[in-house]
């Protein structure tokens, strides 16, 4: 936890102390866009996140710095007030930290991440997360309910950062279990570690070169296409919906609903698969998940499909767009032996978010 030891005669030990705490990024090995329509996903941590230091500093103020930025913020405890960019963060973080109840501590914070940002790999969790456990701890509150902290975190991308996203990334930031994906039921918020037993098959991440932003991308627009799904409906979640009722539905909302009630249904034919050591048919999932996304869903471009199509060409048994879409990664899953493209990066599934040790 100390990072620095005291010089000789100089500050305490106390004032020097640095607490650390690490934010994991995420891969959602299958479940898309059904997180903020109750229904299903599996993701996993991996090992690239974000580590945020902080120490004291101002009584009544945060000062921070984003090192792989050097760029940095300043502002007084109490009232954060709204910013943009990474800063919506840090000031979302603080202000809902304080709002839940938790009296928080000033200090200085030093954000250090290895997420790529705007590729689907969920830099923002692992960075609220990052914050909210180093904050926490930095002023000795004990850490609240898991659950509570992905849903306050959640609320920080929301109400600060302005992107309608759903729980999923904090969940498996916060929930992610060593060597499993977790099935995350988002209408009972039930977490199942599964064993991610991939043997000597390799799953990697491979970037399509397009950042996207869920403020600004069409992310918002298809959580009003859902929400307009569910009233001509008449329900409040389209994990209830009729694929009957949902097919006569006028375009494109026809095809939204589709998509998630079968990217439901994938994900659990994923555990069934994962359980049952049936790698190729995750294989065939992942395809189907990434069609589904692409003609039902629309949240591809054409940059993410070439990217599919050149992994597909080099052998692997399954690609698909990972995350919101609109650009960022792939996920493609290779068999025993097969080369991965020089470009991609194998993922493996990693722990949750946690306070660091000394
Ligand atoms: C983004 C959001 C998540 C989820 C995915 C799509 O990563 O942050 O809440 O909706 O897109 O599955």
């Amino acid at each position: 936890m100390t990072s620095h030891r005291p010089p000789p005669g100089g500050p305490s030990v106390a004032s020097q102390a640095v607490t650390r705490a690490f934010g994991p990024g995420r891969v959602n090995l299958i479940g898309e866009h059904t997180d903020y329509n109750e229904g299903l996903c599996l993701p996993f941590a991996i090992a690239a996140g974000v580590t945020v230091a902080v120490r004291d500093g101002p009584d009544n103020a945060i000062e921070a710095h984003a090192r792989d930025l050097g760029e940095e913020d300043v502002f007084a405890l109490r009232e954060p007030q709204p910013a943009d960019g990474w800063r919506a963060f840090v000031r979302g973080v603080v202000a809902e930290l304080q709002r839940a109840g938790h009296r928080l501590r000033g200090g200085t914070l030093s954000i250090r991440g290895d997420v790529p940002r705007g590729r689907g790999l969920s830099s923002s969790a692992a960075l609220e997360v990052g914050l909210a456990l180093a904050l926490l701890a930095h002023s000795g509150v004990p850490e609240p309910d898991r659950r509570d902290l992905a849903r306050l975190c959640s609320r920080v991308e929301n109400e600060w950062v302005g992107a309608q996203t759903g729980l999923l990334d904090q969940l498996a930031a916060l929930f992610a279990s060593e060597g499993h994906a977790v099935r995350l039921d988002m209408r009972t918020l039930a977490i199942e570690p599964v064993p991610l037993r991939l043997e000597r098959w390799r799953l990697a991440t491979v970037d399509s070169g397009v950042e996207h932003s869920h403020a600004e991308s069409g992310y918002n627009r298809r959580r009003e296409e859902c929400r307009a799904a569910c009233a001509a409906l008449g329900i409040s979640s389209l994990r209830d919906a009729d694929p009957v009722a949902a097919a006569a539905l006028p375009a494109p909302l026809d095809r939204r609903v589709r998509h998630v009630l079968t990217e439901n249904d994938r994900v659990d034919r994923s555990v069934a698969a994962l359980r049952a050591g049936d790698l190729p048919e995750l294989g065939r999932l992942l395809d189907a998940s990434h069609a589904s996304l692409r003609d039902d869903y629309e949240v591809s471009v054409p940059e993410v499909e070439r990217t599919v199509q050149r992994v597909k060409d080099l052998g692997a048994a399954g690609a698909r767009m990972v995350g919101g879409g609109f650009g960022g990664a792939i996920l493609a899953l290779f068999g025993p032996g097969r080369p991965l493209p020089a470009d991609a990066v194998e993922v493996r599934p990693s722990a949750p978010g946690r306070v660091l040790a000394a």
